[in-house]
C-alpha cells in the first residue's frame, strides 16, 4: 500500500478542465466549420510542448548562472537540450496533421480569428527571447511592436525575460572562464594563430605550384584564401571582433569564441568532449527552430497564399524574413570557419594533456 492517497487517472491529468477547452467559433456562430476543432488542437498541444521546452531552458538558464558550472550540470545541460531538440522533431512532424486541413476548409472559420495569431504566443516569444533573440534583432512588421500586441498578463512575463541573462548570455559568461587556454608554457591564441598562417601558406604554395590551373582559376583560388583571412582577422583582431558584435554580425564575445574554438579543436580530450556535445545541442536546437519557422512559412504560403495573416502581417513574407533573421547561435555554427585538420593542430604540453584527461588510478580496483 502506497502512504500517499490513491488518485484518479483523470484528476491527476485534470482531464476535465484540458478536455473542455476546445470550442470552436464556427459552432459558437452556428457556421459549423469541422476542422476547426483539429486548428484548435494541434495549437493547444503546440503551446503544451512550449510549456515543456521553458520547463527545460529555464533549469538550464538556472544552471549557467553561478560563477561557477560543473560538469554535472553541464552533462544534464546537455540532456535536457538533447530532450528539447527530440520535442523539436515532433513540433515539425507535427505540421504535416495541420495540414490534412485544406485552405478551403480553413476559409470556413478563418475570419472568425481576427485578429488573434500565433504572432500573440507569448510562450514562443518567451522561448525566443529566454535563448537570446534581442529586441534589436526582431524584425519589425508594419511597425508593430510583437509587445503591443498582447495583453498585459503576458506582456509582464515577457518583460521580466528582458532584465534576466539569456542563454546565450550565460553560454557566453560560461565560456569566457574556461580555463586552459592560457599556462606558463602554452598560449592557445599564438599557437593556433602559428597553425593558422602556416596552413594558410601552404595553401597559398599548393595553387602556385599547381601547374594544371589555368590563370583564371589560380586568381579566383587565391582571392578565396584571402577571404578565409579576411575572416581570420577579424578573429584576430579584438577591436574588429567587438566592433561586428556591435553590429550585430557576431553574438559571441573574442575570448568566448576563442574558447569556443578550443573545445572544438580539441573536442577528443575527454575533459572537453562534454562541453562540446553541449554547444553541439545548441546549434542542432537553433536548426530545429529555423526549420520550424520555414516549414511553418511554407505552410502559411499553401494555406492562404499571399493573403496578409490573421494577425495583420505581410503573412508568408515576414515568416519566410524571420528564417534567417531570428536565429541565436548564428556563431556556433560559423565556428567550422575556424577549424583546422587535425593534423596541423598545437601540440598541447604535456600537463595540459593530463589536466585533460580522466586520470583515475585509485577507487575499486577493477578501474586500475
Ligand atoms: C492554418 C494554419 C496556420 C496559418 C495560416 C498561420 C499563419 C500565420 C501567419 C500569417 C503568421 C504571421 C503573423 C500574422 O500576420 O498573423 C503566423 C505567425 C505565427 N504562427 Fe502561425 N499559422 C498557422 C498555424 C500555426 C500553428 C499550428 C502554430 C503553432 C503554435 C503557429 C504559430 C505561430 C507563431 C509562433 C507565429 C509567430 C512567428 C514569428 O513572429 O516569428 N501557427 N502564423
Amino acid at each position: 500500500m502506497s502512504k500517499y492517497p490513491p488518485i484518479y487517472y483523470s484528476d491527476y491529468l485534470q482531464l476535465d478542465s484540458l478536455l473542455s477547452s476546445q470550442k470552436p467559433k464556427s459552432d459558437e456562430y452556428g457556421h459549423k466549420a469541422h476542422d476547426e476543432m483539429l486548428f484548435i488542437i494541434v495549437h493547444q498541444a503546440y503551446e503544451l510542448w512550449f510549456k515543456q521546452i521553458l520547463h527545460e531552458i529555464d533549469s538550464i538558464n538556472q544552471m549557467f548562472t553561478d560563477d561557477t558550472v560543473d560538469e554535472k550540470s553541464i552533462g544534464i545541460a546537455a540532456s535536457r537540450l538533447g530532450r528539447i531538440t527530440e520535442i523539436q522533431k515532433l513540433l515539425i512532424e507535427q505540421l504535416r496533421v495541420l495540414e490534412t486541413m485544406t485552405p478551403l476548409d480553413f476559409l470556413e472559420f478563418r475570419d472568425f480569428l481576427i485578429p488573434a495569431s500565433g504572432f500573440q504566443s507569448f510562450q514562443f516569444r518567451l522561448i525566443e527571447n529566454k535563448l537570446g533573440l534581442s529586441d534589436d534583432k526582431r524584425i519589425q512588421y508594419n511597425n508593430v511592436d510583437y509587445l503591443k500586441t498582447l495583453e498585459e498578463p503576458h506582456r509582464k512575463l515577457i518583460m521580466d525575460t528582458v532584465n534576466k541573462p539569456s542563454l546565450i548570455e550565460l553560454v557566453t559568461r560560461w565560456l569566457e572562464r574556461t580555463p586552459f587556454l592560457n599556462s606558463e608554457n602554452f598560449n592557445f591564441w599564438n599557437s593556433y594563430k602559428e597553425a593558422v598562417e602556416k596552413m594558410m601558406e601552404n595553401d597559398r604554395k599548393i595553387i602556385l605550384e599547381n601547374k594544371t590551373l589555368t590563370e583564371k582559376k589560380r586568381e579566383f583560388q587565391l582571392k578565396n584564401i584571402e577571404l578565409t583571412k579576411e575572416n581570420f582577422d577579424a578573429l584576430f583582431d579584438e577591436q574588429k571582433h567587438n566592433g561586428l558584435v556591435k553590429e550585430g554580425k557576431r553574438h559571441l564575445s573574442n575570448k568566448a569564441m576563442l574558447a569556443a574554438i578550443f573545445i572544438n579543436l580539441y573536442r577528443d580530450e575527454p575533459i572537453l568532449h562534454l562541453p562540446y556535445m553541449f554547444l553541439n545541442l545548441l546549434v542542432e536546437m537553433d536548426e530545429q527552430f529555423t526549420e520550424w519557422r520555414y516549414r511553418h512559412a511554407l505552410m502559411v504560403q499553401r494555406m492562404i497564399g499571399t493573403k496578409i495573416g490573421t494577425g495583420g502581417s505581410s503573412g508568408h513574407q515576414y515568416l519566410m524574413s524571420t528564417v534567417d533573421k531570428h536565429r541565436v547561435f548564428t556563431d556556433l555554427f560559423n565556428l567550422s570557419t575556424y577549424l583546422i585538420p587535425r593534423s596541423e593542430l598545437p601540440k598541447l604540453p604535456e600537463e595540459l594533456l593530463n589536466e585533460l584527461g580522466f586520470n583515475f588510478t585509485g577507487g575499486a580496483g577493477h578501474l586500475k
